[in-house]
């Protein structure tokens, strides 16, 4: 069997999720190639020994370019922060290898457009990690929707909330803190939260043509983890907009790290014309459905435990009725790439299809300024 070699970039909590899958896909999933984990690479060359013992990796590396130049490794896996995406991404499409990369695709739109450039010039596969699009209700979801179930849509709400940086003593910069420093992370809850629930939304609903927003940043001073000097804050803390899809339909979509009560409340609820959908991450393997069509008296939202054999992807798991979690999203994920590049019809989303994303994101921010309605720039 052909092998596929695997260099990771950063050992953090993406690192991990992916590690996982690398070793556990080709268990599940019946791949044309063998995983191999070859390299992980991070600076602290004793943490990135300990991690690599830990899941399994050959060898390690401490300075990616390296990792870049070996001839062993056939695809680049960035699990960095922001800031380094763009320069790792461009380096590893020039040295020809396939480049799977965590989203968001960069720290904004011109940056996504030089990655698409770079990856499109080398023909090198590629993907972003928007994992949620392969959780199985959320899949199950868009199935629904291109089966034309619900109808003419209406409307698209989503929501992902947070409550861990309310302490204004919580520093920024560094490790996990990266998020909340504007210059490695590009933005605070738009670039980080809502890119997710913009990504689901651009591939269950299509393409968004306007958008009007508010940002704010509650904490305004932090102290920085690296420079310990206490520095002015450049993200939005959080972000509310409303936005009007191609299709006509109207949406809202919210994102705060200031919840207080919620740790990771990603929803998203669809109106159409036949039908509506609900999901919720925190009980991620059910959808709400709710049909109009169904007999007057027993109408109603149903809760469909995703977890049938005729399900997506479960069918690969255990037995109907045994639930998956998150950490499977991503098994999911590298088992379509692989299906992708051996059929050569690329698994999405591609830098391409992310560098939408990108440009949502950026009108967002663009409009949360000017106060004004904003175009998304189209993906040329
Ligand atoms: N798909 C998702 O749901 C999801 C969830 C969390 C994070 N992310 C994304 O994943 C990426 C990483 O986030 P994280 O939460 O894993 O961060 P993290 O802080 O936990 O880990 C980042 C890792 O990158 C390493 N690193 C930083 N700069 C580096 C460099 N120059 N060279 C080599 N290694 C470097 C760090 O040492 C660390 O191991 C970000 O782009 C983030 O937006 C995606």
């Amino acid at each position: 069997m052909k092998q596929l070699r695997v260099g990771m970039i950063g050992y953090g909590f993406m690192g991990r999720a992916h590690s996982n899958a690398f070793r556990k896909v080709g268990n599940f999933f019946d791949l044309d190639r063998e995983i191999v984990m070859k390299a992980a690479c991070a600076r602290n060359a004793d943490k990135v020994k300990a991690f690599a013992a830990q899941w399994g990796y050959q060898s390690v590396e401490t300075d990616w370019r390296r990792l870049i130049a070996r001839e062993d490794i056939d695809l680049i896996d960035i699990c960095a922060p922001n800031d380094v995406h763009l320069e790792i991404a461009a380096a590893a499409a020039k040295a020809g290898k396939m480049i799977l990369c965590e989203k968001p695709l960069a720290r904004d739109g011109k940056e996504g457009a030089r990655m698409v450039a770079a990856i499109e010039k080398a023909g090198v596969p590629n993907m972003v990690w928007y994992n949620y699009r392969r959780i199985p209700a959320v899949t199950l979801a868009k199935q629904l929707i291109d089966q034309g179930k619900l109808g003419r849509i209406f409307h698209y709400r989503a929501k992902f909330l947070q409550d861990w940086t309310i302490s204004p003593d919580l520093p920024q910069g560094g490790q996990g803190l990266w998020r909340l420093d504007a210059k490695v992370a590009g933005s605070g809850v738009t670039g980080d939260l809502l890119a997710h629930c913009i990504d689901t939304a651009v591939w269950l609903n299509g393409s968004m043509d306007e958008v009007n927003a508010m940002t704010e940043t509650f904490v305004k001073e932090r102290k920085h983890n690296l420079t310990g000097k206490v520095e002015k804050v450049g993200i939005d803390d959080a972000c509310a907009f409303l936005a009007r899809f191609k299709n006509g339909s109207l949406a809202t979509f919210e994102s705060t790290r200031y919840a207080r009560g919620h740790k990771a409340l990603y929803t998203f609820e669809i109106n159409g014309e036949h039908a509506s959908i609900a999901w919720d991450l925190h009980d991620l393997h059910r959808l709400a459905w709710f049909d109009h069509r169904d007999e007057g008296r027993l109408r109603g939202w149903r809760s469909i435990h995703v977890t049938d054999g005729d399900h997506p992807y479960m069918d690969k798991w255990w037995v109907p009725g045994l639930a998956i979690g998150y950490e499977h999203s991503f098994v999911h994920q590298v088992a379509d790439f692989l299906d992708g590049v051996s059929k050569g019809k690329p698994a999405s989303p591609t830098f391409r299809d992310a560098l939408e994303t990108q440009y949502v994101c950026d009108a967002v921010l663009k409009s949360a300024k000017t106060n004004r309605w904003e175009k998304v720039a189209p993906v040329a």
